[in-house]
């Protein structure tokens, strides 16, 4: 027993997610490869950040918010869903977006996502990569109290214990149709950025009782500050959920290799695994998470960590809008 259906939530999202194969890659590679479709699930195209927003919008407007804050990078994906959630539930939506170092000159600042957060009705505040973000989220926050506003402020990437709920109830899904299709599997792949999708879903495993291993793929920094931060937030999920913190002891695994120069900077390996996913899959990644994380399970494949025949689950967490900042990446054919 938990405490997960008495936490408020609001069902924003087209779920259950498919959980299906990748027959093609999985024969280039030698493994059985199935990927959750977490990129369908539903608001403003889609992403991890969906399951996040239903219990984030949910306490929002328990506090009776009129405004959803958030913040992240100028391309953010979790800002585009927030803008999107806002939209649906009748709030306001500001987003403090910060700039990234290294990413395209073309495009980056206008399209994909932030194209998508003006469409959607967001004021837009940009600050540059020296501005301390959080700082300027909090003194926004002040400003449109005085101003008589009452905003709900997101933190970075949704990654609270709240919104780390929507990937307990992920886990809890891909635990019933694993069940369904008889499958057995041997790893769960994930890109992992502000935390919360990891800790949620090894938070809902844990749960379940159900020990796979998830290894999450570094995308914002490297391995050891990962673990400690996914760690954390599992900690807090599992109290939450009115289980023992301890659980987490020994579940937190991340791989720092196919992070590249940083968050936002595509590597070439992510440029491959974007391609050959589109091309043998007809599945789109992006740049930033998903490719990132379909490069670590290719080459954990090719090196054999992972071995032949065994049964991997990707989480396919969403981002492609995000391609639409990158053209120049693909651009050379
Ligand atoms: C497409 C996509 N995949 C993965 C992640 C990483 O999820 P988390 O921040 O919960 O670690 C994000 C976060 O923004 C994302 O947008």
């Amino acid at each position: 027993m938990s405490n997960l259906n008495a936490i408020p939530r609001v069902v924003i999202s087209h779920s259950p997610t498919v959980l299906e194969t990748m027959p093609n890659l999985s024969s280039i590679l030698n493994r059985n490869l199935y990927v959750k479709r977490d990129d369908c699930t539903g608001l403003a195209g889609g992403g991890n950040k969906t399951r996040k927003l239903e219990y984030l919008v949910a306490a929002a407007l328990a506090t009776n918010a009129d405004t959803l804050l958030t913040i992240g990078g100028i391309q953010s994906n979790h800002a585009r869903q927030t803008a999107a959630a806002a939209a649906k539930f009748g709030l306001s939506c500001e987003l403090v977006l910060e700039d990234v170092k290294g990413t395209p000159k073309i495009d980056y600042h206008q399209n994909g996502n932030i194209l998508l957060d003006k469409v959607l009705g967001a004021k837009i505040h940009c600050v540059s990569d020296d501005v301390n973000s959080n700082e300027y989220a909090l003194e926004l926050v002040k400003r449109l109290k005085q101003e008589g506003r009452k905003p709900y402020l997101i933190p970075v990437g949704g990654s609270s214990e709240i919104g780390s709920l929507g990937y307990v109830q992920c886990a809890q899904e891909i635990v019933s149709q694993i069940k369904q299709q008889a499958l057995v599997l041997d790893h769960i792949v994930l890109a992992t950025g502000s935390a919360g999708t990891q800790a949620g879903l090894l938070a809902g495993l844990i749960l379940a009782g159900i020990d796979i291993p998830v290894m999450g793929i570094c995308v914002s920094r490297p391995a050891a500050e990962q673990v400690a931060l996914v760690t954390v937030l599992l900690e807090k999920t599992l109290i939450l959920l009115g289980l023992d913190k301890k659980l987490a002891k020994g579940k937190v695994f991340a791989n720092g290799d196919y992070y590249g120069e940083g968050y936002g900077i595509p590597t070439n390996e992510t440029i491959e695994a974007i391609t050959l996913s589109a091309q043998h899959e007809g599945v789109i990644l992006d740049p930033v998470y998903t490719g990132k994380g379909m490069a670590g399970l290719i080459d954990l494949c090719r090196q054999g960590v992972f071995h032949e025949d065994s049964n991997i689950l990707f989480i396919h967490t969403g981002g492609s809008q995000g391609l639409f900042a990158y053209q120049e990446i693909f651009n050379h054919s």
